[in-house]
C-alpha cells in the first residue's frame, strides 16, 4: 500500500468535428502544468483527456468529408493526440465516449442508477436545440434569436424523451456548492451558478431520437432513443476510471475528482447537472470545478463553428511547444477572458524567451564555464514559498509571474554587478545558482527547457545552440 495522496485531474472531452484550435491547447496546457505539479510533488497523479464522439454534428460533419462516423472519429482523435504529443501533454489515459468497452458500461450503469432512483421520466421536448453546443435552449436565453455562444439560429425540435429530474435536486446541488463540498473557481463563477440555480432547475431532457444520433449510446430498454450527449460526456470523468467495468481499482482510488477542469462556456454543465446525475446516483461529488476564461479573437470567441481559430500546430512548428506553452501561461490570463493575436505572441517570443530567458542563460552559463573550474554546488529545496501558494491554487499567471519576476532580478542583478568584468567567482557561483533555480521553478510550465537549464548547470556549460530558436 502506498501513502501517496492521490490527486486526479480532467480535462473537457473535446468535440471532434473540426481540428483543435488555439482554446483547446490553452485548457490543455493549464492542466498538464497542474499535473506535473503535483507528481513533482510525489502525488499519485492521474491526468485525464479524451473525445466527445456520439454527437450529431459530428454525424453531419463525417458525412461532408465522405467518410463512415467510424474513420472520421478515428482520424480527428488521432489529431488530437498527436497535437497532445507536440504540446508535451502528459495525459494517463484519452477516453473515447465512441469506445464500447471502455466507456458505454460506465454510461450505461449511470442511465441504470438514474432510472432506479426514479431521477427519469418519460416526456415531450419542444423548443431549440444549439447543435454546436448540443445544448436546448428557451428563447430567452438567445440573443437577437441566435445561440448565445455560437450566433447560429438553433433548430426547434419536438421530440419524445426521457427527461432527467434536475429540479429534485436543486437544493442539494446549492448547499454543496455553498457548503465548499464541491468548490466553484473562482468565486465569480461560483457566484454566477448560485444566482442561475437560484432562479430554478428546470428538468433537462436527456435523450435524443436514435435517428437524430445513430451512432450514440441506446437508452437501456428503449430502441428508439439513445442517451443525450452531455449525459453521457459527463460519465466519461468515471468511466475512465473503470466506473461500470470489473476492474475499478482507479474509481476507488481517484473518485472524487480533485479538479475538474472547464471553460465558462460549460459552466452549468459541470455544476449543475453532474453534480445532479452523482446526488441521484449517490455518487459523491468532485472536490474542485476549476473555471478558466476564453481566448477571444476580433472580439469573439475562438470557436471551431465560428471558425476564428489560431492553429496551435501552426505555432509549435515555427515557434516549439516551450513557446506556445510559455504565452499560455503567463499572457492568457486564466479567469478572465483574452484577446490574443499571432503579434502578441511574436512580442512575448522575442521579448521574454529568445531575448529575455534564452539570453540570461547563455550570458550566465558562458561565464560559469569559462570562470569556474567545476560546477556548482545546488541546494536541495530552492523553490520559494509564493510560488508553491501560487501554483496551488491554480494561479498560473502568477506562478508564471513569480518565475519572470526571478528572470528579471537576475538579469538585474548581472547589469548592476558586471560579472565579466570583475570575473568574480563567488559572484559568478551564485549567479548558476539561482539560474538553477528558475530550471526547476519552470518544470511544470516547460519542462524540455527545465530540464536543458538545469542540465548545463550540473555540467557547467554554456549551451551549444540558443534555448530559443526559432524554425521557419
Ligand atoms: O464543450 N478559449 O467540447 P468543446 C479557451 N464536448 N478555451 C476554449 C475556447 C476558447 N476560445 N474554446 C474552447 C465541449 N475552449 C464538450 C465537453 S466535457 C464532459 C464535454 C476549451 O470541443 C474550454 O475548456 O466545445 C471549453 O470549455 C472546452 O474547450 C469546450 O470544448
Ligand atoms: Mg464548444
Amino acid at each position: 500500500m502506498s501513502d501517496k495522496k492521490s490527486f486526479y485531474l480532467t480535462t473537457p472531452i473535446f468535440y471532434p468535428n473540426a481540428s483543435l484550435h488555439m482554446g483547446h491547447a490553452y485548457v490543455m496546457t493549464i492542466a498538464d502544468i497542474m499535473a506535473r505539479w503535483h507528481r513533482l510533488k510525489g502525488d499519485d497523479t492521474y491526468f485525464l483527456a479524451g473525445s466527445d464522439e456520439n454527437t450529431a454534428k459530428v454525424l453531419k460533419v463525417a458525412e461532408e468529408n465522405g467518410q463512415s462516423v467510424e474513420e472520421f472519429l478515428d482520424k480527428v482523435s488521432a489529431g488530437f493526440e498527436s497535437l497532445y504529443k507536440e504540446l508535451e501533454i502528459s495525459h494517463d489515459q484519452f477516453i473515447r465516449t465512441s469506445d464500447k468497452t471502455v466507456h458505454w458500461p460506465g454510461a450505461l450503469k449511470m442511465w441504470e442508477s438514474l432510472v432506479k432512483a426514479d431521477a427519469i421520466y418519460k416526456g415531450t421536448y419542444e423548443g431549440l436545440y444549439c447543435v454546436s453546443c448540443e445544448t436546448f435552449y428557451t428563447e430567452k436565453e438567445l440573443v437577437d434569436g441566435k445561440c448565445p455562444v455560437h450566433g447560429t439560429v438553433p433548430e426547434r425540435i419536438k421530440e419524445n424523451n426521457y427527461f432527467f429530474r434536475l429540479s429534485k435536486y436543486a437544493p442539494e446541488i446549492k448547499r454543496a456548492i455553498e457548503s465548499g463540498e464541491m468548490e466553484v473557481l473562482p468565486e465569480s463563477r461560483k457566484n454566477e451558478i448560485l444566482a442561475f440555480i437560484g432562479r430554478g432547475l428546470e428538468d433537462v431532457s436527456f435523450s435524443r431520437p436514435k435517428s437524430a444520433v445513430p451512432h450514440g449510446i441506446p437508452v437501456p430498454g428503449d430502441e428508439e432513443q439513445v442517451i443525450y450527449v452531455w449525459c453521457d460526456a459527463l460519465v466519461s470523468y468515471i468511466s475512465a476510471l473503470g466506473y461500470g467495468r470489473e476492474d475499478d481499482a482507479n474509481f476507488n482510488k481517484f473518485w472524487p475528482a480533485d479538479y475538474h477542469v472547464v471553460g465558462k462556456d460549460i459552466l452549468r454543465f459541470h455544476t449543475a447537472i453532474w453534480p445532479g446525475m452523482l446526488l441521484a446516483a449517490g455518487l459523491p461529488l468532485p472536490k474542485k470545478v476549476l473555471v478558466h476564461g476564453l481566448i477571444i479573437l476580433g472580439g469573439q470567441k475562438m470557436s471551431k463553428t465560428i471558425g476564428n481559430v489560431i492553429n496551435p500546430k501552426e505555432l509549435i512548428d515555427e515557434y516549439g511547444a516551450e513557446a506556445l506553452r510559455y504565452f499560455l501561461a503567463r499572457k492568457v490570463s486564466i479567469f478572465e477572458d483574452s484577446d490574443m493575436t499571432k503579434e502578441s505572441f511574436k512580442d512575448a517570443y522575442n521579448g521574454d524567451l529568445a531575448n529575455g530567458l534564452g539570453n540570461l542563460t547563455s550570458r550566465i552559463m558562458t561565464l560559469a564555464e569559462t570562470n569556474l573550474s567545476a560546477p556548482v554546488e545546488l541546494p536541495e529545496k530552492s523553490i520559494p514559498q509564493d510560488y508553491i501558494d501560487a501554483i496551488e491554487k491554480f494561479e498560473i499567471n502568477r506562478v508564471a509571474n513569480i518565475v519572470w519576476g526571478k528572470i528579471a532580478e537576475l538579469d538585474k542583478e548581472i547589469q548592476e554587478k558586471k560579472p565579466w568584468e570583475s570575473k568574480d567567482k563567488d559572484l559568478i557561483a551564485s549567479l548558476a545558482v539561482k539560474l538553477y533555480t528558475i530550471g526547476r521553478m519552470l518544470n511544470p510550465i516547460m519542462p524540455e527547457t527545465s530540464a536543458k537549464i538545469k542540465a548545463l548547470v550540473k555540467e557547467n556549460k554554456k549551451p551549444g545552440t540558443p534555448l530559443f530558436l526559432r524554425k521557419d
